[in-house]
């Protein structure tokens, strides 16, 4: 729908959103693409830095359930963390995205990307304990699944558990997923059903 650089140019807030955010390269664009079954609604790279904009799309616009609109936002945010770009712009990243992010009264949920094939990063810590602080609710998904082996699978989220636990009482909701394969497709748009339900207009 829009493509915006800066929190106040985007869409009005009349449907409920689903932002979704992550270390650069981590698999946002694809993962869109995944979820609504389209090949080239959200630009792929294998260029990190891809995203620079805040990216509104309508999903199931004309779609009506009880005579209510049931369309939804899905937004992808551009990445983080991303070592090659400069620190101002990496300053501004994070603005641009926090502002954003605790500006959109409609933002039912972010989905806080994390790649499967890495140990918990400090930048995807810390930026889970900002959303915590500012009472965002967020899931975790984790991408890339088909990359790992059957032992890999098995053992990378109980790493990650235990380096959460260090800092939360309990895990937020998560999701496994894979763009490649299509995996968790169903368990997310189930979530997004779940929780539009829940959306109150304006
Ligand atoms: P930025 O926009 O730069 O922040 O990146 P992004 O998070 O949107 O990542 P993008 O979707 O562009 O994917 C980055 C690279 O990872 C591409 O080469 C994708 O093909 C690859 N990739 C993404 N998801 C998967 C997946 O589930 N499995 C595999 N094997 N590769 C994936
Ligand atoms: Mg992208």
């Amino acid at each position: 729908m829009k493509s915006s650089a800066h929190p106040q140019e985007c869409p009005p807030p009349e449907r409920p959103e689903y932002a979704f955010i992550g270390r650069s390269n981590v698999g946002k664009s694809s993962l869109i693409n995944m979820l609504t079954n389209r090949n080239s609604l959200a630009k792929i790279s294998s260029t990190p830095g891809k995203t620079q904009l805040i990216n509104h799309f309508v999903i199931d616009e004309q779609r009506e359930k009880n005579g209510i609109p049931a369309s939804w936002y899905l937004v992808d945010l551009p990445g983080f963390g991303y070592a090659k770009v400069s620190k101002s712009s990496r300053v501004k990243w994070q603005r641009t995205s926090e502002q954003f992010l605790k500006s959109r009264p409609n933002l039912m949920c972010v989905m806080m990307l994390l790649d499967s094939r890495h140990s918990p990063q400090k930048v995807d810590m810390e930026f889970m304990e900002w959303m915590g602080e500012n009472q965002l609710p967020f899931v975790m998904v984790f991408t890339k699944v088909d990359k790992l082996n059957q032992a890999q699978r098995a053992s990378f989220f109980p790493d990650y558990e235990a380096v959460m636990l260090k800092r939360w009482h309990r895990m937020p909701p998560v999701y496994i997923t894979s763009a490649e394969k299509g995996e968790g497709r169903g368990e997310l748009l189930r979530l997004i059903e779940q929780t539009n339900a829940l959306f109150e207009a304006p």
